[in-house]
């Protein structure tokens, strides 16, 4: 039922003690290594093996079954048919649609689609093999100099999954002599690579820079090298942190850099080149340059981006490259087409950006709470759960699809609907939308009056 566990408020500015896997609802979210919350203890007393005894699935079925007794539809695995674009079919009846990230509105494209149908007729389906055996094609390295060039980095390599990239890098690069650093807010794969590493793994609150300063002032002497990551736009809020400062604190300290560009790439910076042109950085400001091909690329799998000495190093020994199987004909085609694309038509980036403008501002006019967002991700900020859930439930039934995100994936009092937008959505699809929120909202009941109107009365 959740995607991303967040730290507990003590794990700010201290030792990250989590695994990086997902806790229990309810739980701290803060046991130290290996150790096992206490409602699991009690659940596993005589367990056994059986799959049926695993706390986290009992925990799972009751989730399930109070959800149902609040009469409230399962909104998880929901299957669409057709591509999921600003509107998607669901069980024969179309939905405005704000829960995918095809951001640019290119998944579904004759052209990428094309490249793809093409690439399967000369590859087949699968490259059978790890490129570094013998799945190597020549689309492969296209796609990476396309990257690379784009980006201004040396060079660039593809694998086929962004949730396995960020795995792969960060926990082959480091080690237990190394100092990890990262947000509060980042996305559970760069968490789990952190793990995977054995640094030592240090959250600072989000986008606390002081405390960011001061955790590479204490703990930086010690260790061999240091990795500071942040995401280009975050995943559940749609904020963008200040790179600038971060990359004058990553000189400072002699630390690495690096970013995770999955909801950045392609909706940030005049042309889609992401956070460093948006602020205006040099490529060699970040030093490893990571994000995904699955949400402005249309296709599916992850990159890095960086100096040659960083890509070979990866490209010959990372696990999740060298261990596993080449990026598909098909994606590889799709993506290196999106980012031909995306180049050719930087149109659609104003497009997309002039959307999002246009659902923030009408939803802060509502009094709806937004965040701080300033990119595709907008959360509507609603600090209930089960008003989530409700309220998402009422949208799906006014012919809108937007998905819940709840504790234990934010905190309870974040808790929230995210709307992806992308450059496919029409205005007068965004202006219904947001009054079909605020319409749904009242509709739900006298508490809700709370979350549009938080200062009251007067903000009416
Ligand atoms: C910030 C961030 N990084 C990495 C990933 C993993 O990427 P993928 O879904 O392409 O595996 C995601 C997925 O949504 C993400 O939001």
């Amino acid at each position: 039922m959740t995607t991303q566990p967040k730290p507990g408020l003590a794990d700010v500015g201290y030792p990250d003690t989590q695994r990086g896997t997902k806790p229990p609802a309810g739980s701290a979210g803060s046991q130290p290594h290996g150790a096992r919350p206490a409602s699991d203890e009690a659940l596993a007393a005589p367990a056994g093996c059986a799959f049926e005894r695993l706390p986290t699935y009992i925990q799972l079925k009751q989730q399930l079954a109070e959800l149902a007794k609040l009469g409230i539809a399962n909104p998880y695995f929901r299957s669409h048919d057709g591509v999921s674009s600003n509107i998607v079919t669901i069980d024969g009846r179309e939905y405005d649609n704000y829960s995918g990230y095809n951001y640019l509105g290119l998944a579904g494209h004759a052209e990428v689609s094309a490249a793809a149908h093409a690439a399967i007729d000369r590859y087949g389906t699968s490259v059978s093999a790890s490129r570094f055996a013998s799945g190597e094609i020549p689309l492969h390295g296209e796609l990476e100099r396309e990257l690379a060039a784009m980006l201004g980095t040396d060079d660039c390599l593809a694998f086929v999954s962004g949730y396995g990239t960020n795995i792969t890098t960060i926990g082959h690069l480091f080690d237990g002599r190394d100092l990890i650093i990262h947000d509060e807010l980042i996305h559970n794969s760069a968490r789990l690579g952190g793990v995977l590493s054995g640094g030592r793994r240090f959250v600072f609150p989000h986008n606390d820079f002081e405390v960011l300063d001061k955790l590479l002032t204490e703990h930086r002497p010690r260790c061999r090298r240091a990795l500071i990551i942040v995401e280009g736009a975050y995943s559940m809020d749609g904020d963008v942190p200040d790179l600038p400062r971060i990359v004058a604190l990553k000189r400072r300290h002699d630390a690495l850099l690096m970013v995770d560009e999955a909801h950045s790439i392609g909706v940030l910076g005049k042309h889609g080149r992401g956070i460093g042109e948006h602020f205006g950085l040099s490529p060699t400001d970040v030093d490893i340059w990571m994000g995904t091909l699955s949400k402005t690329f249309a296709s599916s799998g992850g990159y890095i981006a960086g100096s040659t000495a960083l890509v070979e190093t990866l490209r010959y020994t990372a696990p999740g490259f060298v261990y596993s199987v080449g990026l598909s004909p098909a994606d590889t085609a799709a993506a290196l087409a999106a980012v031909r694309l995306m180049q050719r038509e930087p149109e659609r980036v104003t497009r997309l950006r002039s959307r999002i403008a246009l659902f923030l501002t009408l939803a802060r006019e509502a009094g709806l709470d937004t965040g701080a967002s300033e990119s595709a991700v907008v959360p509507v900020i609603l600090g209930d759960s089960i008003l989530s859930l409700a309220l998402a439930d009422a949208l799906f039934a006014r012919g809108i699809n937007v998905h819940p995100i709840l504790h234990p994936a934010v905190p309870e009092a974040s808790a929230r609907l995210r709307f992806f937008i992308t450059e496919t959505h029409t205005d007068a699809q965004i202006r219904s939308t947001v009054a079909h929120i605020v319409e749904a909202l009242a509709s739900l009941g006298p508490s809700c009056e709370s979350v549009l109107f938080p200062s009251g009365a007067a903000a009416r």
